[in-house]
């Protein structure tokens, strides 16, 4: 991505910007990382990555084993009470944060999970400091391909129209998107699956289903959905659906 001036002077000498990279760093195994996204990763001076308030960022424990300790980080941390400090707040000092290392010539990895603009959190960074920086987006392995690996069935085939649908949808919509589809992926199940189980009981569909937690991390889980009893799931968590049970017959 071009930008307006990606130089200044200062002091009479030309610094030269910074780069941002969006990284994507894939699902959670540590070996789907690209090797674009490793030489980068452990060239750059800094690293910025989304945290929760407490604790260890998911996105950053996916690199850890590639990161040498020399480098600046940046753990854009969501607080837990959104309305005290909205999120909005958050990626504004994050992108100040960030502007200055490009703004004093170096290069800044924004590593995301899966891939950066598959509903990644990239995408606030980007939106914020693309007018007036160098941008460039790395892909990554999505959860959309690696849950189907995990779960040893095909996503989608010959004219299948394939629906990415978040589970936050009320359940009529959800009901209605769903009604006609040929394939299906249902993301961000967590606190929504017994809503999405009631809608695939309503349109028939839970023999065509399966359920992918944590897809590639170490405490990865596959099953068919009929098999799930639980109320809720983890926030990394999906349900794969394919109308004609197996996309290649
Ligand atoms: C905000 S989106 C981020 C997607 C990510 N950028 C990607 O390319 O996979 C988060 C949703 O992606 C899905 N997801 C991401 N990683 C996953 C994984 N390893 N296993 C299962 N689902 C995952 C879940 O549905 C989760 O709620």
């Amino acid at each position: 991505m071009a930008t307006a001036d990606a130089s200044h002077t200062m002091a009479g000498s030309e610094i030269m910007s910074g780069t941002l990279y969006g990284l994507g760093v894939g699902p959670g195994d540590p070996e789907l990382i690209t090797l674009k996204a490793h030489r980068l990763l452990t060239s750059v001076p800094v690293v910025a990555y989304p945290a929760p308030e407490h604790g260890e960022s998911l996105a950053r424990s996916i690199v850890a084993s590639h990161l040498a300790g020399n480098q600046t980080e940046i753990a854009i941390r969501m607080p837990l009470d959104l309305n005290r400090f909205p999120v909005e707040a958050v990626y504004d000092r994050a992108a100040v944060e960030i502007a200055e290392h490009l703004d004093a010539g170096r290069d800044v990895a924004a590593i995301c999970e899966g891939d950066p603009f598959f509903y990644g959190s990239f995408m606030y960074l980007f939106g914020r400091l693309t007018d007036r920086h160098r941008i460039e987006v790395v892909p990554g392995v999505s959860s959309l391909v690696a849950c189907p690996a995990a779960a040893g069935a095909p996503l989608a085939a010959r004219d299948d129209v394939l629906l990415v649908c978040p589970g936050i949808l009320p359940e009529e919509e959800l009901q209605v998107r769903l009604a006609t589809v040929e394939a299906a992926a249902v993301i961000k199940v967590g606190r929504h699956l017994d809503k999405v189980r009631r809608v695939l009981e309503a349109l028939d569909l839970v023999e065509h289903a399966h359920y992918v937690e944590h897809a590639t991390m170490a405490d990865q889980v596959v099953l068919p959905f009929s098999e799930i009893d639980a109320a809720k799931a983890p926030y990394f968590s999906m349900v794969l659906i394919h109308r004609r049970g197996e996309a290649w017959r």
